[in-house]
């Protein structure tokens, strides 16, 4: 089986879409009946292989050496992993492509992997769903009084995060208590996104499941735990650098039966209510109070060292390579 894996990708996370390809790449080389060709995605939307030759994925299925070629020289194609955080891939435009072709691929498809990138989107869908999420407030770049209504939302919460909308691995999101430092954070995040979100901040613990398709049948697992340094938040560095002080637990611990039974339910009717396919990964905020909230859905999550989807569902029992070899089979066969 010809699998294509493509990575990289236009947006904040293509550093962090290598590592997960990486993840991923290793797997399947467990598989004696994959063969696997990886592209990165650059800036402009061309596909780099290995050898460092621009490749094109064209209507026939097969990948063509750009520099030319007959369908001779070509590799053709039988299913494709759109291992892309954000833009393209987790925006679900290459996975539109990807069902104009015909070509079977690893993830959820373009409308839910649309509706789930986006912060308001989400938030707009989980309300519908009746899956409680974190207040917030909306602001749009071309709205004049947006300053005062983010104003407003910090005098009221006493701190606040600031969210552009279309991020992910914590890029464009700051949390402000300071209302002097509201202004900026505003700035920073409306240079990424035309629409923002001032999010009441909650002291909070951080709770991930990963909801996937195993031989047909949806798992969630229990919630994980990701525990952020008191004095910061999950932030870019935290998820990723070296130096991060961030600690995962595959197993939350001390969480009531009442509270296990919310987040297994609310993620089951976001899995079934947003239509994802194959996997995602469902973050939690718990309050002190002992509040719920959905905080977001991760339509391909991330597969790093620090990642919790792969470790979730080891613990499972699940095997990564076997889990999605399975799936490749099915969906070529
Ligand atoms: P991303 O999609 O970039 O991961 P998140 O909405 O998950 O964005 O926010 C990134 C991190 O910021 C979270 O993991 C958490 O540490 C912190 N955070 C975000 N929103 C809140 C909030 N309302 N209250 C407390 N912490 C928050
Ligand atoms: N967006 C990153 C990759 C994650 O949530 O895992
Ligand atoms: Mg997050």
């Amino acid at each position: 089986i010809h699998v294509l894996l493509i990575c990289g990708g236009g947006g904040s996370e293509h550093d962090v879409s290598l590592r997960t390809a990486d993840f991923i790449q290793r797997e399947l080389a467990k598989s004696p009946t994959v063969q696997l060709t990886r592209v990165t995605m650059d800036g402009d939307g061309r596909f780099v292989d290995e050898n460092d030759q621009v490749r094109e994925l064209r209507s026939d299925k097969l990948l063509y050496s750009a520099s030319g070629g007959n369908s001779g020289s070509a590799q053709p194609v039988d299913y494709v992993i759109p291992a892309i955080h954000g833009y393209p891939g987790e925006t679900g435009d290459l996975q539109s492509q990807l069902e104009i072709l015909g070509l079977p691929y690893f993830g959820c498809g373009p409308e839910a992997s649309k509706v789930c990138f986006n912060k308001i989107t989400t938030k707009l869908w989980l309300t519908a769903l009746g899956i409680d999420n974190t207040p917030y407030q909306f602001l749009c770049a071309d709205n004049a009084d947006e300053a005062a209504k983010a104003q407003d939302a910090l005098k009221q919460w006493g701190s606040v995060f600031v969210k552009a909308s279309n991020q992910g691995s914590s890029v464009g999101c700051y949390k402000v208590s300071d209302p002097e430092a509201l202004d900026g954070a505003l700035r920073e995040a409306f240079k990424l996104s035309p629409y923002v979100l001032v999010e009441k901040c909650l002291k909070v613990r951080e709770l991930e499941v990963a909801a996937y398709l195993y031989d047909g049948e949806l798992v969630v697992t229990p919630p994980g735990e990701v525990c952020a340094p008191e004095d910061t938040f999950y932030s870019y560095e935290e998820k990723y650098a070296e130096a991060s002080r961030a600690r995962t637990h595959v197993v939350a611990e001390g969480l009531s039966d009442a509270q296990l039974g919310w987040i297994r339910e609310a993620s089951k009717r976001a899995f079934v209510g947003l239509q994802l396919k194959d996997l995602s990964r469902i973050d939690f905020f718990l309050t002190d109070d002992g509040e719920i909230y959905l905080n977001e859905v991760n339509t391909f999550p991330g597969m790093t060292s620090i990642s919790m989807f792969p470790k979730m569902l080891q613990n499972q029992g699940h095997d990564f390579s076997s889990y999605l070899g399975a799936l490749i089979h099915s969906a070529v066969s």
